[in-house]
């Protein structure tokens, strides 16, 4: 037994949108929020710990690079499940002394607004607790390394409720429908800038919540209301709720953005685009076929049911053409659809440059954490990290 623990954690994408905290240190929010989780075959984190007595220090390598453990985030991370596990008396107390090793690597980009926090911590959270055998609710945990990664601890559609309590023992999540209630229920990524973004959802949030007007107006009166009702949405299966809700709450978000002061703005010109094209498809088609979502990047995140995917997938190649369109998307499959020419005349948006979009990625709701027992670590036996660079 190596007593590594590895596990592959999924990103999330919400549909009602976290964005303001009560409290910075403990990450709580100002509202709930609901999110889809979404296929770990397609995209994922994976996370490799080990504890050992000839371990000299706690170390983590991302993505193959060495960094701090310095991150008050991932300090607290750690602290919790430690602490929680001398609380369950769970591993013997020898055992919390040790230090550990944590290698992580996400297969999509890192901090673009897709959701690479979420996944990270909620994959982190989970091998720590797999490794130190905690067994209670581990979303308040993965909560203080990112707020949005709590969702990313349970699969299917998620709810995270925002709590009372000042201690944020109540701010968890908790699973509104599981992966396979809505099986239908496809997401389309649309790349269209994967460098880092200028300001972190962190910074984008304290600055919102110190002074958007607008912001306190859709926590008391908006998000609550579109809760109950998203949520109702997914049990009963009714697409154009969930998707008029999903695109008013993106819309809503982004305005807060500019509300705040200074103002900042995630979404591009490519991002208007396709908010424009969903728009005049869906007035095309009579009925809401696709719904967008964009969170502190220009990506899209597109929610569609699987029967639309052939036609929107041709209508997105069709406006935003690529140089490779062999490996514009990636993914689940799908058949390809050839357009109406009567629908084409009717759009009002046309063809854009190529690569516009950079790819797409083709997914569906999945499952929440999962412990490897294929042996497939991102570390050797000695715990050091079979890439490193
Ligand atoms: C726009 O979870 O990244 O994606 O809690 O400060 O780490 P911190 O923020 P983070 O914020 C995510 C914001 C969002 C909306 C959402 O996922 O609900």
């Amino acid at each position: 037994m190596s007593g590594i623990v590895t596990v592959v954690a999924p990103v999330n994408i919400a549909v009602i949108k976290y964005w303001g905290k009560r409290n910075e240190e403990l990450i709580l929010p100002l509202n709930d929020s609901v999110s889809a989780t979404l296929d770990i075959n397609v995209m994922c984190a994976k996370t490799s710990v080990c504890a050992r007595p000839d371990f000299d220090e706690d170390t983590i390598w991302l993505n193959g690079k060495r960094e701090s453990f310095s991150n008050q985030r991932l300090l607290n991370c750690l602290r919790e499940i430690k602490d929680r596990a001398a609380y369950e008396k769970s591993v013997d107390n020898i055992f919390l002394t040790w230090k550990v090793h944590i290698c992580s690597e996400n297969n999509f980009p890192t901090a673009a607004g897709l959701a690479s926090s979420a996944a990270g911590y909620a994959c982190l959270v989970s091998a720590l607790a797999k490794l130190y055998k905690v067994k209670s609710d581990v979303s308040l945990i993965a909560r203080l390394g990112s707020g949005s990664a709590c969702r990313s601890v349970y699969g299917g559609f998620v709810r995270w409720h925002a709590g009372l309590k000042s201690d944020g023992s109540d701010s968890i999540a908790t699973q509104v429908a599981d992966s396979k209630h809505w099986p239908e229920m496809r997401a389309l990524i649309l790349v269209v800038g994967e460098s880092k973004k200028k300001i972190s959802s962190t910074k984008g949030m304290k600055i919102s919540t110190e002074t958007s007007d607008l912001l306190k107006y859709r926590v008391e009166y908006c998000v609550p209301k579109r809760t109950e009702e998203i949520c109702q949405a997914i049990k009963e299966r009714n697409y154009n709720k969930f998707a008029e809700i999903t695109m008013k709450e993106s819309n809503q978000f982004h305005a807060i953005c500019l509300d705040s002061y200074p103002p900042f703005t995630y979404i591009t010109e490519v991002s208007h685009k396709i908010i424009e094209l969903v728009h005049t498809y869906n007035e095309i088609c009579g009925e809401i076929k696709v719904a967008y979502t964009f969170d502190a990047g220009p990506n899209a995140c597109l929610y569609l049911l699987e029967k639309e995917v052939p036609k929107v997938l041709s209508l997105i190649k069709h406006v935003f053409p690529s140089s490779s369109p062999e490996a514009y998307v990636t993914g689940l499959s799908s058949r390809s659809e050839h357009l109406d020419t009567n629908m084409l005349s009717k759009l009002s948006v046309q063809p854009q440059e190529k690569d516009l979009i950079k790819y797409i990625i083709h997914t569906k709701v999945g499952e929440g954490p999962t412990v490897l027992v294929d042996g497939s670590h991102l570390m050797n036996e000695a715990g050091i990290p079979l890439s490193s660079y």
